[in-house]
C-alpha cells in the first residue's frame, strides 16, 4: 500500500521523445507507470521522491534544459512498514499516518545552478493560472506549463492534454491536443523564447 497519483508519465516522453528527434541527448528519470522508452534515451527507473531526487542531482553535469514533467508527492509517510500493520494490533478504529515532507526536487535543481535553463509543469485544479505564475516565481523557473487536472479529460492519465506556456515574456495557450502534439509545440516555443541562453551552450 503506499500514496501516490494516477499520473501516466505520458506526456514527460513525449517531451523527451520529440527532443531526442531534433538531435539532443536525453536522459529520463522515470517514476514507476512511466512507458517503456526509446534505446537511445538514457533511462533510470526511480520508486520515491528521495530516489528521482538523488537520481536527477547524480545527472545534472552539462545538462542544457532540465524539464521537471513528474507529478512528484510533496508529502511521504514518515515510517515505512515492512510488514502488513494488522487490524488486531491497533486499539484505534481510526489510523492516522504521518507525513513529512519530500525535497522540492526542481527547486533543488534550480539553486544548483548546474542546468542552463529549468523549466517546471504545475498541475492545478483551480486558479490555475495564477497558482503557476506564483509557483515559476517562487521555485525560481525559467518557464512553467500549466494544466489543469481537474478536467479527467485531459492531463493525468489521459492521452491528451491542454496547457498554458507561461514565460518571462509572455503566455502562450495550446488547446486540447495530443501530449505528442503539445510536446512538439513546448520544444518549439523553448527554442524561440531561450534561442539566446541555448546559442550560448
Ligand atoms: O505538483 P506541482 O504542480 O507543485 O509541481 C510543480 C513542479 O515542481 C513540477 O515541475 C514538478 O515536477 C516539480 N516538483 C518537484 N518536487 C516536488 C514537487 C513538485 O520537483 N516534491
Amino acid at each position: 500500500r503506499y500514496i501516490s497519483n494516477h499520473s501516466s508519465g505520458l506526456q514527460g516522453l513525449s517531451i523527451a521523445n520529440a527532443a531526442l528527434a531534433r538531435g539532443a541527448k536525453v536522459s529520463v528519470i522515470a517514476g514507476p507507470r512511466v512507458p517503456e522508452s526509446n534505446s537511445s534515451i538514457k533511462r533510470l527507473n526511480v520508486t520515491t521522491a528521495l530516489e528521482m531526487h538523488d537520481a536527477v542531482h547524480q545527472h545534472l553535469d552539462g545538462v542544457d534544459v532540465f524539464i521537471g514533467v513528474a507529478a512528484v508527492a510533496d508529502y511521504r509517510v514518515e515510517a515505512i512498514k515492512d510488514k502488513k500493520i494488522k487490524r488486531a494490533e491497533t486499539q484505534d478504529p481510526n489510523m492516522s499516518l504521518r507525513l513529512v515532507e519530500n525535497p522540492d526536487i526542481i527547486a533543488s535543481v534550480v539553486a544548483s545552478k548546474s542546468a542552463g535553463l529549468v523549466i517546471g509543469f504545475a498541475a492545478e485544479t483551480h486558479n490555475s493560472l495564477e497558482y503557476a505564475r506564483s509557483k515559476r516565481q517562487r521555485k525560481g523557473l525559467d518557464a512553467i506549463i500549466v494544466n489543469d487536472v481537474s478536467d479527467h479529460d485531459i492531463g493525468f492519465n489521459s492521452q491528451d492534454n491542454e496547457v498554458t506556456f507561461i514565460h518571462p515574456n509572455g503566455e502562450t495557450r495550446y488547446p486540447r491536443q495530443s501530449k505528442g502534439q503539445i510536446a512538439e509545440h513546448l520544444l518549439d516555443e523553448i527554442i524561440s523564447v531561450f534561442s539566446k541562453q541555448l546559442d550560448k551552450k
